[in-house]
């Protein structure tokens, strides 16, 4: 249920929608000399540029009054509290006393989680460099020079996102190695890159109970016993869960287990011990320079006027576009290689944040929630679907990201990254008229008759909007604040759609289907009476091709 305030500031945008009718981006900038110095917040070495959204000052203030009608600053200040804000699980979600570097007390439901936070931190660091620096020897004695992270969700992309946008920070004598697919070929594959005698494999998971990330574990586990002996198995094997008790009865030792708290969501754990690859291959200081960005971002967030504020920001526009304009989709386009896997974080992030139909009463919700998000690196996501953004009957918001400086490659190639990058924005918004497409034409010598056929083909409606994160490079902490201030945006359209953003209960059904077909699938006599009939022809002509 809405408040009456929020619906009242829901009818007010519905009612300042219309006067966009036939006003373009274009139009907004031709108009306002100031736009870009007026739509945009710099921190630090960071910048949020929005001047290229489909919205003026006024959309900016009703979005503010929907925000403040939604009580985001008393739902932030109790969340920032360790309030119950995830109440489907009874819990607090309070990620951000992971990089809370200065220890002030934070609360999890009345009690001070620092110290824990802090011990649990210092051991899983000082762990992390006897692995980096070689002091910590393999069952052979030997250094490790891989690593493999087995886990999956929240337990893997961030992580492995991470260990690859800061992979020239990686000590070049590691090689970090994601695993999380139930597929045996994600494991095979990976066991095929590794010396399984300097391998140190991590058994990622909040739960210790996930199917992927345990039957993977005991593969690997088997793996090592075929291959050193199962007395190597201690040497090779370390944890990161919740679950103590589960971790011990996996027969990895109190020394090699780095715990953390149910108050952290699992894609909110790449602040925890869920970071032991990433700070094995990037070392304790940068590891602690990524938790010091997530914590500018907290207080930026904690601090700055809603107007100024980007992660409020962030939310509101695609609020704007998913409530009111319909946009179903949000693509993030990070010009930046090495941020390949940051649409794919930030899709369970999102989409398992705020992938939700009901409010946190259970009741229907009335509005849109959250966004399919989507994205690839530029250049190549140009040359795959940008034509669609171009000029499709869908419109696509985009995210774009994008270094001032590039880390270990050539600068005179970054030149032309960034100059397609500013390039994709512009033609966005601005488009292509048909006049422009005529008179370019006649230029080429064609006749009337061709550019009567040809100019429909080639005029791009523009007025597609966008956003650009413009960062001086890719350092530890640049990555901290970009993965924090997706993350409070997340939170904040959260309290305005009154949704709980902590929970996903959505995965659950495939889950408890897929043990229930497990031994269907598996058995030599397939007992499917009980199931659909698609299920069970499909798993009937399993059984034929398979010749069981
Ligand atoms: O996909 C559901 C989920 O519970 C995610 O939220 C979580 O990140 C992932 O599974 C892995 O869970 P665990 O860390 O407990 O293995």
């Amino acid at each position: 249920m809405k408040s009456p305030e929020v619906s009242e500031a829901l009818y007010a945008l519905e009612a300042h929608r219309s006067d966009f009718h036939d006003v373009t981006i274009a139009d907004l900038f031709a108009r306002d000399p100031q736009r870009f110095a007026d739509f945009h917040v710099a921190f630090g070495d960071l910048l949020f540029d929005f001047s290229k959204q489909r919205l003026d000052r006024e959309t900016r203030k009703l979005l503010i009054d929907l925000a403040c009608a939604a009580k985001v600053e008393d739902r932030r200040a109790a969340f920032f509290a360790g309030e119950i804000v995830n109440p489907t699980e009874g819990r607090p979600a309070l990620h951000m006393a992971l990089r809370n570097m200065s220890g002030t007390p934070m609360q999890a439901d009345g009690h001070d989680v620092m110290s824990d936070v802090i011990a649990e931190r210092q051991k899983m660091l000082a762990f992390a460099e006897a692995v980096r620096s070689g002091a910590l020897k393999s069952a052979s004695g030997e250094t490790f020079t891989h690593v493999v992270n087995i886990g999956i969700g929240g337990s893997d992309l961030g992580p492995a996102m991470a260990a690859r946008a800061l992979s020239p920070y990686v000590a070049p004598h590691l090689t970090l190695h994601f695993v999380a697919n139930v597929d045996g070929a994600d494991l095979a594959d990976t066991l095929k890159r590794v010396d399984l005698a300097r391998t140190l494999f991590i058994v990622s998971s909040k739960t210790f109970t996930t199917l992927e990330t345990m039957t993977n574990a005991r593969a690997a586990r088997q793996a090592v016993i075929d291959k050193l002996g199962g007395a190597a198995v201690a040497a090779h094997f370390c944890a990161v869960s919740t679950a103590a008790k589960e971790v011990a009865v996996f027969g990895i030792g109190e020394d090699r287990r780095f715990l953390f708290w149910d108050w952290v969501g699992g894609r909110y754990s790449l602040w925890s011990s869920i970071g032991l690859s990433l700070a094995i291959g990037i070392g304790k200081e940068n590891f602690e320079d990524f938790l010091r960005g997530g914590e500018d971002i907290d207080k930026h967030f904690v601090e700055a006027p809603l107007a100024g504020n980007i992660p409020v920001l962030m939310a509101l526009i695609e609020i704007w576009y998913r409530d009111f304009w319909d946009y179903a989709t949000q693509a993030v386009i990070p010009y930046d290689q090495r941020l390949a896997r940051f649409p794919a974080y930030l899709q369970q992030l999102e989409m398992e944040s705020n992938g939700k139909s009901v409010d946190l009463a259970g009741e229907p919700i009335e509005t849109s929630t959250g966004a399919v998000i989507f994205g690839e690196p530029g250049t190549n996501a140009q040359h795959a679907f940008f034509q669609l953004f171009h000029q499709g009957t869908e419109i696509v918001p985009v995210d774009f990201l994008l270094a001032v400086n590039p880390i270990a490659s050539d600068p005179e190639q970054h030149h032309l990254l960034v100059a397609n990058c500013l390039a994709q924005s512009e033609a966005l918004f601005r488009g292509r008229t048909q006049p422009e497409v005529d008179a370019k034409l006649k230029a080429q010598g064609l006749d009337a008759a061709a550019i009567a056929a040809l100019a429909p083909h080639k005029v791009f409606s523009g007025n597609r909007p966008s956003s650009t994160f413009l960062y001086k490079s890719l350092t530890p902490r640049t990555l901290g604040r970009l993965v924090a201030l997706y993350e409070h945006k997340v939170f904040v359209q959260a309290i305005i759609w009154n949704i709980d953003p902590f929970d996903q209960w959505g995965v659950e059904l495939g889950k408890e289907l897929a043990l229930r077909l497990a031994p269907l699938v598996a058995g030599p006599q397939a007992a499917t009476q009980d199931l659909d009939a698609s299920t069970a022809g499909l798993l009937a002509h399993l059984r034929s091709l398979a010749g069981t």
